[in-house]
């Protein structure tokens, strides 16, 4: 695999309006971004990707953009983008921007000209069709509940929005809007942007001439996943994107691909591949179900463990994915992945170091670190998503009581992981002075940087030693070119793998299970053919790398994993000794 300046590196997710506010008013601010460098420095981040700070109604929380090229005022100003993007360069962390160009805002100039001439060059920057006998161009539903068709004003002309209705949807088959969207990111990565996470990029191909699909709800519409395993070519548009922004610029890309096809990895992650990665999202997937949250199951450890380990092997020789626990469309990873004895430090630091070990690049998101939980919402009243709020009303509609309904979306809902940053334990969790736009959770008390910074003991500092790890000369080959060789699969509740690498493996061992759990070690290296590299028959004096226990019980050929125990095992080729 050719090496890449990304591919040893760790990435960090900010979600500006609940990182840190610096003025005020109770929203998080680009000065606040740029206050807390030194903070994640020292964590040891080096690419920071900015969820949207651009100019915005908030519709949907900036992902409808205004305008391509403004900052936000509740964000600051360009300046204060500069000063961040110089900052972060001084302590070399990289940082890349939210490109959202499936959709713009209802409120972007191109829109309104869209809106006041359909038939002209701005009309076919969208999809706007004329509606004449009251029937749809197709029933597709939208991510965020109704029809996808939104009638502009008292005219017989009504636009797509895949999203919300003030999300329109832009066309790409229009080569001049796509020229446009060119020409904006390489604006950004001339001012010093290392690249771009792409948003919701799998829907910008849509299955043509609009059609009906088989509905699949009471409300006679289909749902887009169904829809878009109909559309074909989205690699023509991504491939021209790629040579015409992101090559040139050597840029560091990760796609939000849902629902890709198997054999269409190798076109994006790929030597060749349109991005430099896309999230590996099998697990957030796992158990959800096209009727609405209501119906959903979340996943046990096995299931966890399974999807890792797919998605391991799929991308073995192909490329890297981005792995996550969670992001700002997700709960709280380990108030979801792990079972209700297991939410606690101790499982907290296991699902930290089996998601990080694999292979690929490891996205935190803000406040994962210190162990953010999931929010008690009192009332549907304390949930501000546009899509959770639809969730909700698909919940009540199924026959959910109101109780019922507000502990599904409780769950599964992204404001979940939208609740301010706890910074320490003063008033607000320290993330600002004013009343926040959004609830704190109220174990800021607890669960704050503040008391966890001085503790080698704690979360924050167990996350540092993984990312330190991952960049230990020692290891560093390992730990991010090793092949992934899944270990005793079957056996319940063990998260068993090897990373192999060059002359040393590492050894990752967690026990999702509430009792220990013994090993034989023979047995679990035998799958990792050891005795072709040369490792060592019992793993007695090798060097345990990480532990979120004060001790590991091994003697002999018996390994003994205590309840939650992770540890990482380093295991230097016989050979090579
Ligand atoms: C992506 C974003 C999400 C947003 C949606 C529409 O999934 O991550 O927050 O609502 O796209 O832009
Ligand atoms: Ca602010």
């Amino acid at each position: 695999m050719k090496k890449k300046w990304w591919h040893g590196k760790t990435a960090y997710q900010i979600y500006p309006k609940s990182f840190y506010d610096t003025n005020g008013d109770g929203i998080g601010d680009l000065e606040g971004i740029t206050e807390k460098l030194d903070y994640l420095k020292d964590l040891g981040i080096d690419i920071l990707w900015i969820s949207p700070v651009y100019l915005s109604p908030f519709a949907d929380q900036g992902y409808d953009i205004a305008d391509y090229c403004a900052i936000d005022p509740i964000f600051g100003s360009m300046e204060d983008m500069d000063r961040l993007l110089g900052e972060a360069k001084k302590r070399g962390i990289a940082v890349i921007m939210d490109l959202v160009v499936n959709h713009c805002s209802d409120e972007h100039p191109w829109f309104a000209e869209a809106c006041r001439d359909p038939e002209g060059p701005y009309g076919k920057y969208f999809y706007l069709r004329q509606v004449k006998d009251g029937k749809l161009p197709c029933n597709w539903r939208s991510y965020f509940g109704g029809p996808v068709w939104e009638r502009i004003g008292e005219t017989d002309w009504y636009y797509l929005h895949l999203f919300h209705k003030k999300q329109p949807d832009l066309n790409w088959e229009n080569p001049e809007l796509r020229q446009e969207i060119y020409r904006m990111m390489n604006w950004w990565l001339d001012r010093g942007v290392a690249g771009f996470r792409a948003d919701a990029i799998i829907n910008i191909k849509k299955p043509l001439p609009f059609r009906d699909y088989p509905a699949d709800r009471e409300d006679g519409l289909c749902d887009m996943g169904t829809v878009l395993k109909d559309a074909d070519g989205i690699m023509e548009f991504l491939d021209e994107m790629r040579d015409q922004t992101l090559a040139p610029h050597d840029a560091f890309s990760v796609g939000e691909v849902f629902n890709d096809k198997a054999e269409e990895l190798p076109d994006f992650i790929g030597e060749n591949g349109c991005f430099s990665s896309i999230f590996d999202f099998s697990q957030t997937v796992e158990g959800k179900s096209a009727k609405g949250w209501y119906a959903c199951r979340v996943p046990e450890p096995d299931d966890y463990k399974r999807c890792c380990f797919e998605s391991q092997r799929r991308s073995e020789g192909v490329g890297f994915f981005s792995n996550i626990i969670e992001n700002h469309d997700e709960p709280r990873g380990v108030s979801y992945y792990l079972p209700g004895y297991a939410q606690n430090l101790r499982g907290k630091k296991l699902l930290a170091a089996m998601y990080f070990m694999l292979k690929g690049l490891p996205f935190i998101y803000q406040g994962q670190e210190i162990g953010m939980e999931n929010m008690r919402f009192a009332s549907i009243d304390e949930v501000d998503d546009v899509n959770s709020r639809f969730e909700y009303q698909v919940c009540l509609d199924a026959g959910l009581s109101r109780e019922q309904a507000l502990q599904v979306v409780s769950l599964y809902s992204r404001d979940n992981a939208r609740t301010p940053f706890q910074w320490d334990g003063s008033p607000n969790g320290g993330f600002s002075g004013a009343k926040p736009w959004l609830k704190v959770n109220p174990n800021y008390r607890e669960i704050n940087v503040r008391a966890q910074q001085g503790d080698s003991d704690s979360l924050l500092s167990f996350y540092k030693k993984l990312i330190r790890l991952r960049k230990d000369p020692q290891w560093a080959d390992a730990a991010v070119y090793g092949r992934t060789v899944p270990l005793m699969e079957e056996k319940t509740g063990l998260m068993a793998y090897l990373r192999k690498g060059e002359d040393r493996d590492l050894l990752v061992l967690g026990n999702f299970n509430a009792k220990e759990l013994t090993l034989s070690v023979r047995q679990l290296l035998s799958g990792g053919q050891m005795g072709e590299s040369g490792g060592p028959e019992t793993l007695e004096s090798a060097p345990v790398l990480i532990n979120n226990d004060d001790g590991l019980d091994r003697e002999g050929d018996t390994l003994r994993l205590a309840p939650l125990q992770a540890v990482v095992i380093g295991i230097v080729h016989k050979n090579n000794k």
